[in-house]
């Protein structure tokens, strides 16, 4: 089959490399000149040493790459997201599957991609929506390394379709849900704990630092995840805990190093800067933050972040006010 990726940065060009694998070809459209001629040219791209396969090409062009499939992999940083979808929705001719594995919640609006797919895409051209996360870094996943994800629809066919269509018997494996919403904020959230976490290991406090940290973190990703009617079960499963795990303290995470970078004494945009590929965390506790005002949670760890990426604290101030909290029990639901 056909598969067009919009956005042929690490992820978008690993995934790329997945299906190929699969059996597919595959279409990356992206904006970045670089990377097009790279991938044509040489069967390369400037994030990986190795050559991908020759059945991947890429273009700057939304129209082919709407032409060339009937599934769309959405794989742009979030903060673009609407702007793609509003240019995909004046070009779009007929019915497509959008499979998105961007990690992201629009501050603004508290929406997650699901909604600005809704919102952005005429329904007569929506053949319907699919969430593909978990734990899985790209420089991983580009040398073939066993990897899971999960692949959550309100259609149980569509998410099964994604799971076979990505899934292979030698290190690939997905499985289906029907949480959309416990995906897609587990998957966004865990970028806001991975900067905390590695605040927390550039500020040099110590890996019991870090579990509390991470730990009093899920809860606080399970509390978002509810507030928004997302399932708490989801949240410990590949897309929340999983995603964690591989986040919130591997160098391999860009959150964590500019989480680190942070800790360190550096200033948001200059740990941001330092990091080539795009950061969402930082986002992501901006959008933690609003939605913990908007719903009324206590998410004392997320706005503790929201305060040192706003500059109003630097990350001892907001490791003190942390801990002066009165006491409690520990309680997760
Ligand atoms: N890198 C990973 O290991 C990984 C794994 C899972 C999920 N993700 C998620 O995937 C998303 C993308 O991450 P990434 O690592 O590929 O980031 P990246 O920065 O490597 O790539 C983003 C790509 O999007 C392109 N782009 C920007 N605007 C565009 C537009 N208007 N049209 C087309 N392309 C455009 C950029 O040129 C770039 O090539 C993020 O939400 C991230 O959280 C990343």
């Amino acid at each position: 089959m056909n598969i067009s990726i919009i956005g042929g940065g690490a992820w978008g060009t690993t995934l790329a490399q997945v299906l190929s694998d699969n059996g597919n070809d595959v279409l990356i459209r992206d904006i970045n000149e670089e990377f097009i001629k790279k991938i044509n040219e040489t069967h390369k791209h400037p994030y990986f040493e190795g050559v991908i396969p020759s059945n991947i090409k890429a273009t700057n062009s939304l129209n082919e790459a709407l032409a060339f499939s009937d599934v769309i992999v959405l794989c742009v940083p979030t903060k673009v997201m609407r702007m793609v979808l509003h240019e995909i929705n004046t070009l779009i001719t007929n019915k497509k599957l959008f499979v998105n594995v961007s990690k992201g919640i629009e501050p603004s609006t508290s929406f997650r991609v699901s909604q600005i797919v809704a919102e952005e895409i005429n329904p007569l051209y929506l053949e319907g929506y699919v969430a593909l996360s978990g734990p899985s870094h790209a420089e991983e996943v580009i040398l073939r390394k066993v990897t899971s994800l999960v692949a959550a629809s309100t259609d149980e066919a569509l998410a099964i379709k994604v799971q076979h269509i990505f899934s292979n018997d030698k290190y690939i494996r997905v499985y289906t849900s029907d949480d959309v919403i416990g995906v897609e904020c587990g998957g966004s959230m865990k970028n806001a704990i991975a900067i905390v976490s590695g605040v927390a290991s550039g500020m040099g406090l110590g890996e019991n630092a870090r579990a509390f940290l991470i730990t009093r973190g899920i809860k606080e990703i399970i509390a978002i995840t509810q507030a928004l009617g997302g399932k708490m079960e989801t949240v410990y499963g590949l897309s929340g805990i999983g995603d964690l795990i591989v986040t919130a303290s591997s160098m391999n995470s860009r959150n964590f190093q500019c989480g680190l970078k942070i800790g360190q004494g550096m200033s948001v945009s200059e740990a941001e800067g330092k990091v080539v590929q795009s950061v969402e965390g930082i986002r992501a506790i901006e959008a933690g933050y609003e939605i913990g005002k908007k719903y009324k949670i206590d998410l004392p760890i997320i706005n503790a972040a929201y305060e040192v990426v706003k500059g109003n604290l630097n990350a001892k101030e907001a490791l003190e006010g942390l801990l002066k909290r009165s006491l409690k029990t520990e309680k997760y639901w």
